[in-house]
């Protein structure tokens, strides 16, 4: 708890990630993972049969994934960087202390690529002849390698936060990155890049081919082919892939009820990966069969079902996981497992640097006819509540945004007043009735803080800012705060 506390009260911090990282991911694996082997590809079979029809296609397709990786993708690149630190830096702390060097090497090879994708596109038209050419081709394969290691080293690290495997052991590099989930993903992502990518230059081609039908049906087909090749092993890698996932699970999460929702959310995701694949095998044989049918827009169908379903892979992939950010290493609050015991018998309130103060927003509402002691010993214990649940819920519930606390407890207990008694009670096993939820870290005594700031809620709609607008108070010395717990439980009494 050595941070100030970044929240999002309305949109909430998963989704900020979520946006972020989905967008990223999709112009990463359909325009440079997936694309940059095909763009070669394209290119070494017009130089093979004299083609200039094919160059040229492949050179207008590479100069718009240049144009879109180079912006949104390297931004959005970044912008997992910023808003994972900002949501969750205890996770993202300990991932760096496990995968420095392969991050660093991960660097390393982003900038290679960015070079590598600026002298391709960049020497195009310069390198056009003989040699030259052959070289420019193999330039274009090497991109499309390191385009792949990038991938490659990230997943190490997606796989790890899913099941750390042998490294809760051995907390060494190499045990982390052969995580059990790490090849099946790896497998399962990089014929989906392909694909995905072929999907995208067929939507492409068909702009950049008008005027010529002849050459638009053959390099339509061609491109279809390419995609049809990878499909099988998207589904192949998907059924592995889906094969390593419960083991996990039965590990992570021994209850019923819990293995029944995630069995559910699995059959859901394999469900629209078959979608998936058939709306991608039909589009690509009608391609192949029948170029000429073929009206604009319809190629839109299957890059529109491959964008839902990365979509929905992502958000299995991160719900699965819960109530993990690390793979039972690390709760997705930010504590760690092994440091539950201390913060239940210390209380977190004890161990947290920063407070998150109340607006004056926030103090409306409270109970008709207290004096004015009983009112301030009631905003104490008001703004601890507020702390414990900036801590303990924010990082997945905001207060009246998207799953939002309020809309949980108003569905579960209707109008009658949300009392300590009836909310705590609920709140102290509810990572045994939703084990997606980490159990709740404090004490009794913060529970019961949490209890009356949950009921305060009721009666108070004010957003609640996190520390990027309402700021930070440093907190007093530990002690000091236990004695003003108690001191306001007396005068509360
Ligand atoms: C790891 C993320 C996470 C954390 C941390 C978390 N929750 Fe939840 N909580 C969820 C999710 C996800 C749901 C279910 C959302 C849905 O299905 O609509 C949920 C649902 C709930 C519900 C409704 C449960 C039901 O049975 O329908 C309550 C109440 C709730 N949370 C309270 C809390 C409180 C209080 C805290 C803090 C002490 C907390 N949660 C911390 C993720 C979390």
């Amino acid at each position: 708890m050595d941070f100030p506390i970044f929240h999002l009260d309305i949109f909430g911090n998963r989704g900020l990630i979520a946006t972020i990282a989905v967008l990223h991911v999709l112009v990463n694996h359909s325009l440079a993972v997936g694309m940059m082997p095909l763009v070669a590809c394209m290119e070494w079979y017009g130089h093979k049969r004299q083609d200039p029809r094919w160059d040229r296609l492949a050179y207008n397709i590479l100069f718009v994934a240049f144009l879109i990786t180079t912006t949104v993708g390297a931004m959005t690149g970044i912008g997992i960087w910023l808003s994972v630190s900002l949501v969750n830096p205890y996770s993202i702390g300990s991932l760096i202390r496990v995968f420095f060097w392969a991050w660093f090497t991960e660097w390393l090879v982003f900038v290679t690529e960015v070079c590598l994708i600026l002298a391709y596109t960049l020497t195009w038209k310069k390198w056009s002849e003989g040699r030259a050419k052959e070289r420019h081709i193999r330039l274009g394969f090497t991109l499309g390698f390191f385009s792949w290691v990038t991938m490659a080293l990230i997943v190490a690290i997606l796989g790890f936060m899913m099941d750390p495997g042998n490294w809760m052991t051995e907390h060494t590099l190499w045990s982390g990155i052969t995580n059990p989930i790490y090849l099946p993903q790896l497998a399962f992502r990089t014929p989906l890049a392909a694909a995905m990518a072929g999907i995208v230059a067929m939507f492409l081609a068909q702009f950049f081919t008008k005027g010529d039908a002849a050459f638009r049906n053959e390099a339509l087909r061609a491109i279809a082919l390419w995609t049809l090749f990878f499909a099988p092993f998207v589904l192949i890698a998907g059924f592995w892939y889906y094969s390593v996932v419960p083991d996990v699970m039965k590990e992570n999460f021994g209850v019923a009820i819990a293995t029944l929702q995630f069995t559910d959310w699995q059959q859901k995701f394999l469900e629209i990966a078959l979608i998936t694949v058939v709306v991608i095998l039909v589009a690509v044989q009608v391609v192949i069969a029948r170029p000429n049918l073929l009206p604009r827009f319809a190629l839109l169908a299957p890059l529109v079902a491959v964008i839902w379903m990365i979509g929905h892979f992502e958000r299995v992939r991160e719900f699965v996981r819960k109530p993990y950010v690390i793979g039972r290493y690390m709760y997705a609050n930010g504590f760690r497992v092994d440091d539950y015991p201390l913060l239940q018998r210390d209380g977190i309130l004890a161990h947290a640097t920063y407070s998150n103060p109340l607006t004056d927003a926030e103090r409306a509402g409270l109970p008709q006819g207290l004096d004015d002691a009983a009112r301030e010993a009631k905003l104490a214990r008001l703004q601890m509540g507020k702390d414990v649940f900036m801590i303990t819920c924010s990082r997945c519930h905001t207060g009246h945004g998207v799953n939002s606390i309020t809309e949980h407890l108003q569905r579960m207990f209707g109008d009658q007043p949300w009392t300590p008694e009836l909310t705590t009670g609920y709140i102290e096993g509810m990572h045994q009735v939703r084990t997606f939820m980490p159990p709740f870290p404090g004490n009794r005594k913060e529970l019961d803080l949490l209890g009356e700031y949950l009921e305060h809620l009721q009666n108070n709609l004010a957003p609640i800012p996190g520390a990027q607008t309402a700021g930070i108070i440093v907190q007093a010395a530990p002690a000091l705060r236990a004695a003003k717990i108690d001191q306001s439980e007396t005068i509360a009494r």
